[in-house]
């Protein structure tokens, strides 16, 4: 009976299949949206809503073109176990899609739920839903310029990861990456214009831009040379520091997870891990 319910409920779901996009429920809800440096994209909205339905591929669309710098998620509050989060919410009509913010990380402990929401008022296209998704993307890479950049590579104990390009605007998936490895690694950007160029010539090989270096804690330079894709990229970083987000973190672990429907909340996925590390612990001392 209860899996039946279960089947119907995730059937009337919009988003069940997106790849993208998380259905929420309260129990994953304030670990998927609060538990994060990173900002969320939730739509609220009702299955036979016809607004909705129209928005539906938009906002797969955005999801897909944005995954990679927020996270897209979604609240079907048609269901009974949904109706007080979209009461919480105050949602009156639908879709509403809120963007939620975290508080910026100064190091110290912030309060729990800090985060700011707002509505997006926005046309309900994809391209616009993604610009402005772009552009609530907290920044965590210093601009380095000339007169910075001999202190950013010198040695330190936290390690650098410096992206050397010709633009003059950060890229939002660096953004995110520096989220990711936020408290581990630290981010900064350089434009490498014809004043600087020599200067940073004598250190590094600038035959191609853009391009990602690490400078390690002895002062060491290891360049990155895969794709220009998020995941790649957080791979390679990991062997600098470590990944609190993202698809290479145990977060990320948890999250796919929660797509897949495997766990319900992060308490679930947590308590799953300690019995498959037991049993296997189990195995170990039987052998
Ligand atoms: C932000 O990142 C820091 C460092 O990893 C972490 O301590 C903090 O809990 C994160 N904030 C949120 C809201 O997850």
């Amino acid at each position: 009976m209860l899996v039946l319910f279960f089947l119907v409920s995730l059937a009337h779901a919009l988003y069940a299949n997106s790849k993208h996009i998380y259905e929420l429920t309260p129990d994953s809800f304030d670990d998927v949206v609060y538990k994060t440096n990173h900002t969320s994209v939730v739509e609220f909205y009702a299955p036979w809503c016809g607004y909705c339905q129209q928005f539906k591929s938009q906002y797969i669309k955005a999801a897909q073109a944005s995954s990679d710098v927020a996270q897209y998620a979604a609240v079907n509050c048609d269901s009974p176990e949904n109706k007080q989060l979209c009461n919480e919410y105050r949602i009156e009509g639908f879709p509403t899609v809120l963007v939620f913010r975290p508080p910026k990380w100064t190091g110290k402990i912030t309060r729990k739920n800090g985060h700011s929401s707002e509505i997006y008022r926005g046309e309900r296209v994809a391209s616009k839903l993604t610009e402005f998704v772009k552009g609530r993307v907290k920044n965590y890479v210093k601009r380095v310029n000339a007169g910075k950049f001999a202190s950013f590579v010198a040695p330190e104990d936290k390690p650098r990861v410096l992206l050397l390009t010709s633009k003059t605007s950060i890229s939002p998936m660096f953004k995110a990456l520096a989220i990711d490895f936020l408290g581990s690694l630290e981010f900064g950007y350089l434009t490498v214009t014809d004043q600087i160029r020599s200067e940073v010539e004598k250190l590094i090989d600038l035959k191609q831009l853009p391009q990602i270096v690490v400078i390690d804690r002895h002062g060491s330079f290891h360049r990155y040379e895969g794709p220009t894709e998020r995941t790649a990229i957080a791979k390679f970083l990991g062997n600098y520091g470590v990944a609190e987000d993202g698809e290479t973190s145990t977060r990320g672990a948890f999250l796919r997870g929660l797509k897949k429907g495997l766990y319900k909340s992060f308490r679930d996925f947590k308590k799953s891990r300690a019995e498959k590390s037991k049993s296997a612990k189990n195995v170990k001392d039987e052998l």
